[in-house]
């Protein structure tokens, strides 16, 4: 198995090289640009909603498909990784920083949860909590969350340390599925509209299972609204796109309509720029 890290054991330095092999570094492009692949449109959606469909069966092949389009959005926002520095906070299984590695990026995974790394988790991989990062301030060209934010208790201090270890001027890429989303509930949704402890109980009576998220615990109902006006209050990042992640179409617009957003954006997507300090 690939070597883990637990918290006080040394950290692997970030590396400071800007640039891959290559004999010129491409500069990073700003993330005020638009992107440049085909997001929003059905096909990408739909591909993407088969993947879902498959998941339990065949995670390694939602889980891949996830990374590959998630980090098509970090380079198209940003420009591409290859080279530059990425911190992965909360990555699971380590689908996202592989396909960052290959793609020729500096990736490292945070991950706190042993159970969620598996077997195989990238090498190097440190066993880290999101909201006490081992890293100095400003290493990082990409800090990239996916799916973590809904399952922190406090997500504007989780989002402060991923704003300190991003560099002035680089990107942060942080999605969660809000409560209301008829995701929101995770394994028990949507059955979370009727009440997360009927719904959990309900998620038992029918698989004979205990469900892996508890309201209050692992799981918290992160709303849009509230959120977004949490981080445009904010002076460390600054907004480059909220939007929702999966939509084929009216990814912001859906964004801006307050109520409509919070059933109708299913997972918003935050692309953020760290402002210098
Ligand atoms: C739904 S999974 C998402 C995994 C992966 N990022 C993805 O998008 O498939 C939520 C992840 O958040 C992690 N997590 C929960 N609390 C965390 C914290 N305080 N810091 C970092 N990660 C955390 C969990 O261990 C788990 O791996």
């Amino acid at each position: 198995m690939a070597p883990i890290r637990r918290r006080g054991e040394a950290v692997p330095r970030v590396p400071v090289r800007r640039g891959s092999s290559r004999s010129s570094p491409r500069p990073y492009r700003g993330a005020t640009e638009p992107p440049v692949v085909k997001d929003p449109s059905f096909r990408r959606s739909l591909a993407l909603f088969r993947a879902f469909m498959r998941e339990q069966d065949d995670p390694d092949f939602c889980y891949s498909l996830l990374a590959r389009d998630a980090i098509d959005q970090v380079e198209a926002y940003g420009g591409p990784v290859d080279g530059r520095v990425v911190v992965d906070v909360g990555g699971g299984g380590g689908y996202f920083t592989r396909e960052f590695r290959a793609r020729g990026a500096h990736a490292f995974l945070f991950e706190p949860d042993l159970a969620e790394l598996g077997e195989k988790p990238p090498e190097g991989t440190v066993v880290a909590d999101g909201y006490l990062l081992p890293l100095q301030d400003g290493v990082a060209d990409v800090t990239f969350s996916s799916n973590v934010l809904e399952h922190v208790a406090d997500p504007q201090t989780f989002l402060s340390e991923l704003a300190r270890v991003t560099r002035p001027g680089g990107l942060i890429y942080v999605s969660f599925t809000n409560w209301l989303s008829p995701w929101g509930g995770h394994e028990w949704a949507p059955w979370h509209y009727f009440g997360a402890e009927w719904a959990r109980a309900r998620y038992r009576r029918r698989t004979g299972r205990a469900a892996k998220h508890t309201l209050g615990e692992n799981l918290f109902a992160v709303h849009i609204g509230t959120t977004l006006r949490q981080v445009r209050a904010r002076d460390d990042v600054k907004v480059v796109s909220a939007r929702s992640r999966y939509w084929p179409f009216l990814a912001e617009a859906v964004v801006k309509a307050p109520g409509i957003r919070e059933f109708a954006t299913w997972n918003l997507l935050l692309i953020l720029r760290r402002c210098p300090p």
